[in-house]
């Protein structure tokens, strides 16, 4: 079994960018993807942010769908406390249907108190945040399930009404709409994990869910796998490290000098210089990089990360540090990488796109004892 590829899209888009140039990147980037042979791509929501300018994910994987054949999507994450759990939990049957088995769905907790206060949520602090997360998706599953319930939560109050079989053709007509996912089973679920003590790891392991975790740092990666097994075991299921998926900076080019030259001056210096080294640094996600290298993080500045944290490169090289990196954190089933502002110039990053399908992982080591493939199935 080979590594899989993924390709996460936050956007990363530089501010000024119009919605439907963002939305145009998005599918040209599925349509690229599906062609070079990845596996998957994620698709962030976020109400807040100038560089991650997608509010629905769904849209862009809709328009999607119709135009690649073997890609899988998954919006990742759909912030569960922002929306009711009745109306994600029909719009996802539907998708789920609408992709024909070409979906699984993410979720999460949600990163930014911007966008929690603007969707009523004063104080974010993560207790709160993760109790709404728990309370949306057990709505969520009755409502999948279809059978009667009225549930009053904590936050939220949904139901499923009682529907007598139909004695007439007339009462046929008026059945509820079957809004449940595709073939009625539950969607795979994949659950996104940021800080050292995962609660959403935790979460995933309970449920057996997907564990995806943005990678920042050796320690902290190991953490979350260790949460997520220690939680999996308890709840009577075998871990498999080929369900993890890992986000990370990744760029490859024909020599390791044009990769390295490609990612100093191209899109993605730019978005590390203006936006993510300053918001690394102010929710301490430098600090596990820095530690791993024995540097101060406030000395970490776009070199260091591309010398020592991105896996930048030729495919030989990128072969090389990622076989570094599994044997350092114990490996992981799906290389997702993180998409960039390649708008104005498409040609370098569908070139790394290929290389990283065609000629990168067909060649990584997978983690012992790696099992189940880890597209998921909807
Ligand atoms: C791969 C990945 C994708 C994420 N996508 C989003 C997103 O689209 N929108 C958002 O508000 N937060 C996003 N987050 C953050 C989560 O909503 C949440 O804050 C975080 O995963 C909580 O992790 P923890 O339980 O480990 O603290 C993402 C996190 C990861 C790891």
């Amino acid at each position: 079994m080979v590594m899989q590829t993924g390709l996460i899209f936050h956007p990363y888009m530089r501010p000024g960018r119009t919605a439907r140039q963002t939305f145009d990147w998005g599918v040209q980037s599925s349509i690229a993807c599906d062609k070079a042979g990845f596996d998957t791509m994620m698709i962030s929501e976020h109400a807040s942010q100038i560089w991650e300018n997608i509010p629905n994910p769904e849209l862009i994987i809709a328009a999607a769908a119709l135009q690649t054949e073997n890609i899988s999507f998954a919006p990742m994450a759909h912030i569960l406390p922002h929306q009711h759990p009745t109306k994600l939990a029909v719009m996802v049957g539907w998708l789920s249907q609408i992709l024909e088995g070409r979906f699984f769905m993410g979720i999460g907790a949600g990163a930014y108190p911007q966008a929690s206060y603007m969707h009523g949520i004063k104080d974010a602090e993560p207790k709160m945040l993760n109790d709404m997360v728990r309370e949306s998706l057990s709505i969520m599953e009755k409502i999948w399930a279809r059978e009667p319930f009225f549930f009053e939560g904590k936050y939220w109050n949904a139901g499923f009404p009682q529907e007598d079989a139909p004695e007439t053709e007339e009462d046929e007509q008026h059945m509820l709409a079957d809004f449940a996912p595709w073939n009625g089973a539950f969607p795979e679920i994949a659950v996104t994990g940021f800080s050292s003590n995962s609660p959403s790891m935790k979460l995933a392991g309970e449920r057996n869910f997907k564990p995806v975790s943005i990678y920042s740092g050796i320690d902290a990666l190991k953490r979350h796998w260790e949460i997520y097994s220690e939680a999996n075991i308890a709840a009577g299921f075998t871990p498999d490290r080929a369900r993890h998926a890992v986000s990370h900076t990744i760029f490859c080019a024909d020599t390791d000098a044009e990769a390295k030259r490609e990612v100093m001056e191209g899109p993605i210096g730019y978005c590390f210089e203006r936006y993510l080294i300053p918001i690394w640094k102010r929710f301490g996600m430098m600090d596990g990089f820095a530690k791993d290298h024995g540097i101060d993080p406030n000395d970490a500045d776009l070199e260091f990360l591309v010398d020592k944290v991105f896996v930048v490169g030729s495919p030989d090289t990128v072969v090389d540090k990622l076989n570094v990196l599994f044997e350092q954190c114990g490996g992981w089933g799906t290389l997702q990488v993180e998409s960039h502002d390649y708008y104005d110039n498409p040609e370098p990053w569908f070139h790394s796109l290929n290389l990283l399908a065609k000629e990168v992982a067909p060649r990584v080591k997978l983690p012992e004892g790696s099992k189940a493939p880890a597209t998921a199935d909807a």
